[in-house]
């Protein structure tokens, strides 16, 4: 298994190059690590749903390196939701809407929509500047961890998740340092004529989106009527049993703002001073509890919206 600690220009074409022949590559983006394929290749789309044990029936997000990409892989776009690509693209936000011809079954898990990221990490955007290039429309990325658990958001996490999966001969994974975000995307469904809603939190949040734009938008809590794995019971779970009600017991791991002490015998796993620190740093946090082997790990979620919201989604998720 191939980490690329520095990726040069030549091995980011070759990344491309192996991903227009069916390769899986790990990306590092601005939200967390991707296992990417082509969009439009079925065998490599399939390879990612086996790598991560992910039922097939749950759609992968496309990621374009260029807003002109968008009209390939949707139709009928909304006024509102071209406002929201102008104003938060590049960046950590993904569109729902209705899927054109090239988004194929294989991709959305039989939905008539389908998910778009313009994310703007350096690496990802270099990888999909190429691939373009070279006639690639779009590359699918879920977050490169096995099917309900923590996502990745360094290149190390990525290879002890998925490593031995991935095929010596044309997979690698791209090393692009730590996520700046930290959480994944915040998903914005796209199909009615008259307003977004939020499916997933994220930092873009509901607040900058009134903002920047003057759209209402919802933030959706029916979680069921739509099929997305972050949606489902246990997700984004560390091996340890995630805590956030009761009282920290002597032996948890714990996680909380740096204004809040460590409980007397808890093992202090992260120590964020802001909120957009504790996102960033909230992953790493409950895997270095996992290398300790700890049972239990405590959050003390923030309070408030914005990035404590997806905080605390993750977290709830990730309780149950
Ligand atoms: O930040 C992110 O979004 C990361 C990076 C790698 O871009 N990706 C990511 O992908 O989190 P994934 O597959 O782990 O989560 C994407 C979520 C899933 O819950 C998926 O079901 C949902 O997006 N999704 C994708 N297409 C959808 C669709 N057509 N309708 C509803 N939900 C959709
Ligand atoms: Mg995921």
């Amino acid at each position: 298994m191939t980490l690329i600690k520095q990726p040069t220009a030549d091995i980011i074409l070759l990344a491309a190059r192996n991903l227009k022949a069916g390769a899986l590559i790990g990306l590092p983006t601005e939200t967390v690590y991707g296992l990417a394929a082509d969009a439009e290749n079925e065998n490599a789309v399939r390879r990612i749903y086996e790598v991560k044990g992910r039922p097939s029936n749950h759609p992968l997000i496309v990621h374009i390196g260029s807003i002109e990409y968008l009209e390939k892989w949707a139709r009928d776009i909304p006024e509102y939701a071209w406002t929201l690509a102008k104003m938060f693209w590049p960046g950590p936000m993904t569109l729902i809407l209705n899927r054109s011809e090239i988004a194929k079954d294989f991709l959305t898990g039989g939905q008539e929509s389908v998910g778009i990221r313009f994310p703007w990490s350096e690496a990802a955007l270099s990888v999909l500047n190429k691939f373009h290039a070279i006639g690639g429309k779009g590359l699918a990325a879920p977050s490169a961890n096995k099917f309900g658990a923590v996502s990745p958001t360094d290149a190390i996490s990525v290879e002890e998740e998925i490593g031995r999966e991935l095929n010596e001969k044309i997979d690698f994974i791209l090393d692009g340092g730590q996520s700046e975000v930290g959480v994944e995307s915040t998903i914005i469904h796209c199909l009615s004529t008259s307003y977004p809603k939020i499916l997933r939190s994220g930092v873009v949040t509901q607040q900058d989106i009134v903002e920047k734009t003057g759209h209402q938008v919802i933030q959706n809590l029916d979680e069921e009527s739509i099929r997305f794995p972050g949606g489902l019971e246990s997700h984004y779970a560390p091996n340890a049993k995630v805590v956030i009600e009761g009282t920290p017991k002597s032996g948890d791991g714990f996680i909380a703002l740096s204004s809040i002490d460590t409980p007397e015998g808890c093992v202090r796993l992260s120590n964020p001073m802001n909120l957009s620190e504790y996102a960033r740093d909230l992953y790493s946090a409950l895997r270095r509890g996992d290398k300790q082997d700890l049972k239990r790990i405590y959050v003390v979620i923030p309070d408030g919206d914005g990035i404590a919201l997806a905080i605390r989604e993750r977290m709830t998720k990730a309780s149950r």
